[in-house]
């Protein structure tokens, strides 16, 4: 009998001896791994803050004499944002520190990469004495051959002189072919190696991951508790649909491992998944500030990170700063006024790559549907006036291409004719423009469309949308603005061919109105609102850096 409290007395014993010893050696290793990484960062820091500024003198002198380089482009961006800063007074336009940007592929040319350099763009014009360091794994690329792709591909011209790389020689930790197995936990640790690497080469004022390496986020801030941290989440490292996935059986799921949630095997991978969504939610509840480049990634990372997030009393919410796109080229394009309203054709227009998921043949055989209840057009073969169906779209290789020959022999069997509708292969960029302000509708069938930058591009050319209505385009383009719709959602081939009746239909001065509040919406997608909200967002860690100082 005496024996079992003196065993429960040894047990609390041991027990409080190892959280005691784990506190203590997460102290320890705080201690030494922190200073280690401080006192080697710190004469780097000196000399690459001295470098930078020797750079900006050069660059000033040089730009001086010989004022006709594309600095004077520079000069009047700088000048544009100098009065419209929206987070606090003029003196943080001086805030002179430094950023550090975690993305280890930057010369990738990818979307994620896109956002990277127009949010340093941002950055600079902001804040023009802060210094952007970028740490990267690409060590082929010296700085002005990044500097130069980032021009040539994005159109994105960035202040050199403040612009640092910082090159990680640790990359393949993260490639997924180092980690055969466990993947996501593998790259995920591995991360925490790259951190070490780049900390190592320089511990910033602010820390921003932009390519979804949470892990790196925390261990920051298991290091450096005083340095705020964000996060620019493009896609969840995992989601609660692969979670959901492994419920599902293979008939139902279409998921990638539907079924596979089944035996040992099965029960094990689940487990497995179920710890790494877990360690996940609590690396993302140490992340000060929080973006996602869509609603749908927002939900997720709310999901997950959600309440962990609350429970440490982060007080910022998880935002969605849409990527920026280029549709200031298309609303310049095309005019939207009683003129061009005149001269639009009756046509739906839908621009998409021939792939399968596109569901082409929903839309012919909606259009053909949409025909017969016009009575009276079926019988007219030509003239004004006669609704139209132009698909355009790229052929990557011959299952492309045998879809677009199947589509014509559906459309032939449809009884549309060359007169009802038009195939345009690999058009180029004026020629779809031209298509853009002729047509009157943009349609997009895909189901659960992650974004949908192609219904963008219809809203900012003034085309009424009519869009599958799910994903993106439900949740984060054809929405309500500025007091009405700005499109219409359907779900069936009648419902299609319904609204298609309803857009033609409408009274001239009405649809007017909705294509420009269309555009408006699609302004949302800018260059300009994505500076805007990327601003405000840093300014919370520039903020917490001041605050932290006095
Ligand atoms: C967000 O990122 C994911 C992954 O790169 C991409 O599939 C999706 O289209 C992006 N969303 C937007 C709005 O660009
Ligand atoms: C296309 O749409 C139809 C009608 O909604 C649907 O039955 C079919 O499964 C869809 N096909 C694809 C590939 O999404
Ligand atoms: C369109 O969306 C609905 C959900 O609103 C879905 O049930 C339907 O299958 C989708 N249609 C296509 C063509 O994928």
């Amino acid at each position: 009998m005496a024996g079992m409290p003196a065993f429960s007395w040894t047990l609390a014993n041991s027990i409080l001896i190892i959280s005691l010893s784990a506190l203590i050696s997460k102290l320890l290793l705080q201690a030494v791994v922190c200073w280690y990484l401080r006192r080697r960062a710190s004469s780097r820091k000196i000399t690459i803050l001295a470098r930078v500024k020797l750079e900006e003198a050069q660059y000033q002198l040089s730009a001086s004499q010989s004022p006709k380089t594309d600095d004077g482009e520079w000069e009047k961006v700088e000048k544009h944002t100098a009065g419209s800063a929206n987070n606090g007074g003029e003196a943080d336009d001086e805030w002179e520190g430094t950023i550090g940007f975690f993305h280890p592929f930057c010369n990738a040319g990818g979307g994620g990469e896109r956002v990277l350099w127009a949010a340093i763009k941002a950055t600079q014009k902001r804040w023009p004495k802060a210094v952007c360091c970028v740490y990267t794994g690409d060590h082929e690329a010296g700085k002005y051959e990044i500097l130069q792709r980032v021009q040539n591909r994005f159109n994105i011209e960035l202040h050199p002189p403040t612009v640092v790389f910082l090159y990680l020689s640790t990359r393949h930790y993260v490639l997924s072919s180092t980690w055969p197995h466990f993947t996501l936990l593998g790259q995920s640790l591995g991360s925490i190696f790259l951190a070490f690497d780049a900390f190592s080469l320089l511990v910033p004022d602010i820390f921003i991951d932009t390519m979804g390496y949470a892990f790196v986020l925390a261990f920051s801030k298991f290091c450096f508790p005083k340095i705020p941290t964000g996060a620019y989440v493009h896609y969840p490292t995992i989601s609660t649909d692969m979670l959901g996935s492994l419920d599902t059986s293979p008939a139902l799921g279409n998921g990638l491992n539907a079924g596979t949630g089944k035996g040992l095997r099965g029960f094990l991978k689940k487990r497995y998944w179920h710890v790494f969504a877990n360690l996940y939610s609590r690396v993302g509840g140490s992340v000060d500030i929080v973006m996602t480049n869509s609603s749908w990634t927002a939900s997720h990372i709310r999901t997950l990170w959600g309440p962990v997030r609350t429970k440490r009393r982060k007080p910022h919410a998880v935002s969605v700063v849409f990527p920026p796109c280029a549709v200031d080229d298309i609303i310049n394009a095309i005019p939207l006024n009683a003129q061009s309203e005149a001269k639009r054709e009756p046509t739906v227009l839908y621009i998409a790559q021939f792939r399968p998921e596109k569901n082409h043949s929903l839309l012919l055989r909606s259009f053909a549907r949409f025909l017969k209840s016009q009575s009276g057009l079926r019988k007219r073969e030509e003239g004004p006036g006669l609704p139209k169906l132009v698909l355009i779209g790229s052929v990557r290789d011959a299952s492309d291409a045998t879809r677009v020959y199947e589509l014509r022999l559906l459309a032939h069997e449809l009884h549309l004719t060359p007169n009802h509708i038009t195939f345009i292969t690999d058009a180029s960029f004026p020629t779809i423009l031209s298509h853009l302000a002729a047509a009157s509708v943009g349609a997009n069938c895909m189901w659960n469309e992650h974004f949908g930058i192609g219904v963008v591009e219809y809203q900012a050319a003034g085309l009424i949308p009519v869009v599958n209505d799910s994903g993106g385009p439900k949740m984060d383009i054809v929405i309500a603005w500025e007091g009405g719709e700005t499109g219409f959602k359907a779900s069936t081939e009648e419902g299609y061919a319904e609204r298609f009746a309803q857009v033609l239909g409408m009274d001239g001065e009405d649809r007017l109105e909705m294509r420009k509040r269309a555009r408006g919406r699609a302004r949302a997608f800018g260059e300009e609102e994505f500076e805007k909200r990327w601003i405000d967002e840093v300014g919370r860690l520039v903020e917490m850096v001041a605050e932290e100082r006095k």
